[in-house]
């Protein structure tokens, strides 16, 4: 037998096909597309518009406008919601074809409970697909938390390898835990910083001078903590056990905003318990902050 391209047979791509195609699915479906992982096929979102939308984002595939027209496909991709998952999953009740989903709380069982018959499998991308091109930029070295069948999952992995994704193994079990660390890592940290530019307008700092003023301190305390761990990395009045700081300003924002000093309060005993990992913080200081912030000693 003769092939073109050099005397090599010509790689089997499978087809995958998407039920939901939002943030996660379309830079997904761009990266395989572009490399050449997958062939895309058809793309079922709520509405024919955004389906065709993602087509495009994609840069292949079919946008259909009903569930009456899926087709046959190697993979199906459930890139819906969470919580809509298991109702784009009962669309391909009685498949064989391998399917998946990127929930990082739910397991892959789920879609086993839906009525799938070929093998299933949860991978989820520890990345915030907050913007397309960005995510398209960054998504090499992405970590991706893997489970469910092994005939699944030995097609995915490599296919998100392809892409940059960093795979590994996580217990279906314990995925709720899993997802909250990753709430308080990310999404916290969001919310966190939003509190911290309302304290600035406290001090008469406007909002978008104050986005400005925290950005390069945010990417410098990021990076510390990355490098060093956030214990080594620590800094400021908690760590340096000045008490008389902390308690006058936790009394100031209790005056003029009983809501930001509770955030203070809280997230600075968690601080105290991180500063007690390192041997240079006085044990009479870390009492008077641990009876400031309302800790046991
Ligand atoms: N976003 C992230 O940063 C991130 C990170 C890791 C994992 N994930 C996971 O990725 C999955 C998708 O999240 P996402 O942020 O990409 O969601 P998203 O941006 O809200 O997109 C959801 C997509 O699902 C479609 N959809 C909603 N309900 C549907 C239904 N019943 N049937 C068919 N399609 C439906 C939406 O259609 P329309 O376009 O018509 O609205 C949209 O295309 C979730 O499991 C999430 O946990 C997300």
């Amino acid at each position: 037998m003769q092939f073109p391209h050099g005397g090599r047979p010509p790689r089997s791509v499978l087809t995958i096909s998407f039920l939901g195609c939002g943030r996660a699915g379309r830079v997904l479906g761009h990266l395989w597309h572009r490399g050449g992982v997958f062939r895309i096929g058809q793309v079922l979102t709520r509405s024919p518009d955004s389906a065709a939308d993602a087509v495009r984002s994609i840069g292949g595939g079919t946008a259909l406008d009903s569930p009456a027209g899926l087709g046959p496909a190697d993979v199906f991709l459930l890139a819906t919601p969470d919580r809509h998952i298991a109702d784009a999953a009962a669309f391909l009740s009685g498949s064989r074809a391998i399917a998946f989903h990127l929930g990082g709380a739910l397991a892959s069982a789920l879609l086993r409970e839906t009525g799938l018959e070929g093998p299933v499998a949860s991978i989820h991308p520890l990345h915030s697909f907050g913007d397309f091109t960005q995510s398209v930029r960054n998504f090499d070295g992405t970590w991706c938390a893997c489970e469910g069948d092994d005939a699944a999952l030995e097609v995915l992995q490599p296919a998100f390898g392809a892409i940059g994704g960093r795979t590994f193994t996580i217990d279906a079990d314990r995925k709720l835990a899993y997802h909250a660390a990753g709430v308080m890592v990310s999404n916290y940290l969001n919310a966190l910083t939003a509190a911290g530019i309302d304290a600035y307008g406290l001090a008469g700092i406007d909002r978008g001078t104050a986005s400005a003023l925290i950005a390069p301190l945010l990417r410098n305390t990021v990076e510390n903590i990355v490098d060093h761990g956030p214990g080594a990395a620590l800094t400021g009045p908690i760590a340096r056990g000045d008490w008389q700081l902390v308690e006058a300003e936790l009394a100031t924002l209790r005056d003029l905003d009983p809501a930001l000093a509770e955030i203070y309060r809280v997230m600075g005993a968690r601080t105290l318990e991180l500063a007690g990992t390192r041997d240079d913080l006085d044990p009479d200081d870390r009492a008077r902050l641990g009876a400031i912030l309302g800790i046991g000693p």
